[in-house]
């Protein structure tokens, strides 16, 4: 099945060219009323209905929950009916009729999960009589316009304007007493709607919008419901999200999952929430090839690395059933099962084959988590813990990226599922890094460099003015107060290379001059190599400091620099060999630009058509440091030189522009 055109994630959905999206939705019209206490507008709502004689529809065990209900509709309340029952068998529709006629109704209310929607909608579509649906559990059912009834052992399902209910009253409050396991089974019953949605054929974007929505939500506040039931704000968002996931069952088909929920609960007896939560992880397994896409989306929302595992663990640490084998299916029934869900499947985005479904319900029989591999225990307990502690930091900025990084590094430890050994060997890398680091030598910066965060940090602090020249990292081969030299010198002082000569001029980024800039240039020479690396050398070389002239410019004789590895022989260049990476740096020549008044600029200019600029395939300069506009021409040039030098053969002329920030 085409997934729809949209890839990516939840908020930057990327678009893979397979043809425009094409849908039709219908919205189904409802009144919604969502709150705390909304239920004592029961009564308004009955008579902007026309309601004035009501039966009250209950299933047994929720009658206390009732009780509000009926206090609130007062007089309206003409007759009750507390018998409703799982998966709406006929004779107890048919009972509940005779109550109904008895006592002259003519409006339903129904309050419960949705066994009890269930009976209010065949009552409804047998009389037409409007319907107030109070639910109490995550099923969705009360916005669907969908009823599946019960008769001798067989399901029939159908749908109909008239089974639709015209006024769903959502309150929190009724909520709170909604036992663990019940909360649980019936939220991943939501977001089994939710999931199914985004690949459905008819999923289309208002339907997205909604599934992702209600899927964020379950996986947030289910844990919190199961550590505080009463939790209000966890509580409120489980029920939005059971209505969001309720439009999504209303306003697209189902496939995989869902038939083989009503087979097993049809068929088999199970349990209907239950299996739902069993079933689930699998059927996303089974259709995750075909919709890799879709699968991504439910991840990001998710808040987990892969779909179908994070609904597993989602599952598992709520303390939710895992198995077929618990819901009480026998293992011989397994054949069975496959066969019936197979024989008429619903529309499915991956084709159903027997021994395929036989091995998802086989893996749903034994309880396996999809994919292999251990469930992560939820921790964010203990990431709450560490972020408290950070709670009296008085300097705000370091409290805000203390506990960002302590959330962060968390999050990276359960997202890899990270072991003991991993974590040593992470430390013993650090630990490395310390030991190889000296005056001269600053290992954690080059490990900064060659992850490319020296570089991100550069850009957001030097590089957000427009109109002036890029920065670029400092490196490890600057050397404080490089000696001074003169205008038109060598920095080179003979040493073998092409000769190059070197005309900048700095200027403000209205073009004017500025004059009287120290600007500190280095580089390494013909080997790659700059002079702190080179013992033997008598004395600073190729590193100088000038001062601009009273037109901003300056210019000097040097030699054209190579490209070079950074220093591989610690932590770093291990690291780089392990991934199988370079540790070379593109051709360049650093500049250090400084006066009062203005931005500092620390930059580099690299030689355009030298190696190691090219960043696609790996082959990019290795600390990330090259931007575009810095890669400048080092014009080839042959006999007359600008300052009447004589050199035989070729030569190179770098003519460039440096545009600075004033304060
Ligand atoms: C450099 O350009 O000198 C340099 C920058 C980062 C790491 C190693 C070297
Ligand atoms: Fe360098």
């Amino acid at each position: 099945m085409a997934d729809f055109g949209l890839a990516g994630t939840n908020d930057v959905p990327r678009r893979i060219p397979v043809g425009p999206r094409s849908f039709v939705y219908s919205a189904n019209p409802a009144r919604v009323l969502f709150g705390a206490g909304t239920v004592a507008k029961v009564r308004e709502e009955v008579e902007r209905l026309g309601g004035a004689r009501v039966l009250l529809l209950s299933g047994p065990s929720r009658g206390a929950a009732a009780h509000p209900v009926r206090e609130a509709l007062g007089p309206l309340l003409a007759a009750e009916f507390d018998g409703a029952a799982t998966h709406t068998p006929v004779e107890v529709t048919e009972r509940a009729l005779r109550v109904l006629r008895e006592h002259g109704a003519d409006c339903l209310v129904a309050i419960g999960g949705g066994s009890t929607t269930g009976l209010a909608k065949a009552l409804a579509v047998r009389t037409d009589l409007p319907q107030v649906v109070v639910p109490t559990t995550y099923s969705g059912s009360e916005v669907t316009p969908v009823l599946g009834e019960t008769e001798h052992g067989r399901k029939t399902t159908r749908s109909s304007p008239a089974i639709q209910p015209e006024t769903v009253i959502y309150d929190v409050a009724l909520t709170l007493g909604l036992p663990v396991p019940i909360s649980v089974a019936s939220a991943i019953n939501a977001l089994a709607h939710a999931v199914e949605a985004l690949y459905s054929p008819q999923a289309n974007p208002v339907v997205d919008g909604m599934a992702l929505d209600a899927i964020t939500r379950i996986a947030r506040s289910l844990p919190a419901v199961v550590v505080e039931p009463s939790d209000v704000d966890a509580r409120a968002d489980l029920l939005q999200a059971a209505w969001l996931a309720g439009n999504c069952l209303a306003g697209v088909g189902m496939g995989l999952h869902h038939k083989l929920c009503h087979t097993l609960g049809g068929s088999f007896g199970l349990p209907h929430a239950e299996t739902h939560t069993v079933v689930l992880p699998h059927a996303m397994a089974y259709n995750a090839p075909a919709v890799g896409a879709v699968m991504a989306r439910i991840a990001a929302a998710l808040g987990a690395s892969d779909a179908p595992s994070g609904v597993y663990d989602l599952i598992e640490r709520a303390g939710g059933p895992t198995s077929l084998r618990e819901l009480g299916l026998a293992e011989a029934d397994l054949p069975g099962a496959a066969g019936l869900a197979t024989a008429r499947p619903y529309p499915n985005p991956r084709e159903l084959t027997g021994p395929g479904i036989e091995a998802l319900l086989r893996d749903a029989w034994h309880g396996r988590r999809p994919g292999g591999g251990r469930a992560v225990p939820d921790l964010s307990w203990l990431t709450g813990q560490v972020v408290a502690s950070f709670e009296n930091t008085p300097d705000p900025r370091l409290k805000e990226l203390l506990t960002d990084l302590v959330r962060r590094l968390h999050h990276y430890v359960t997202a890899n599922d990270l072991t003991q050994a991993e974590w040593q060997r992470a430390i013993d890398f650090l630990a490395r890094a310390g030991h190889i680091t000296t005056d001269t030598r600053q290992e954690f910066v080059l490990l900064s460099d060659v992850l490319g965060v020296s570089s991100a940090v550069d850009v957001l602090t030097n590089s957000r003015t427009p109109g002036t020249t890029p920065s670029a990292v400092l490196g490890p081969f600057y050397v404080e107060g490089p000696p001074a030299a003169e205008h038109g010198g060598d920095i080179a002082k003979g040493l073998p290379g092409t000769p190059l000569w070197v005309d900048v001029r700095i200027t403000d980024t209205e073009d004017v001059p500025v004059p009287g800039a120290v600007v500190d240039v280095w580089q390494s020479n013909e080997d790659g190599y700059y002079d702190v690396q080179l013992p033997d050398l008598d004395g600073p070389v190729l590193r100088a400091r000038f001062h601009t002239d009273a037109d901003g410019r300056l210019r000097f004789w040097t030699i054209l620099p190579s490209e070079y590895p950074i220093p591989d022989d610690g932590p770093v260049g291990r690291l780089l060999a392990a991934a199988g990476r370079h540790q070379m740096r593109a051709p360049h020549l650093h500049f250090l630009i400084a006066r009062p008044g203005y931005h500092r600029l620390i930059t580099q200019l690299f030689v355009r058509g030298g190696p190691y600029l090219d960043s696609s395939a790996g082959l990019g300069d290795t600390v990330f440091g090259v931007k575009d506009e810095l890669i400048v021409d080092f014009v080839p040039r042959q006999g007359a030189t600008p300052d009447g030098r004589v050199i035989e053969g070729e030569w190179r002329l770098l003519d460039f522009t440096f545009r600075i920030q004033r304060d």
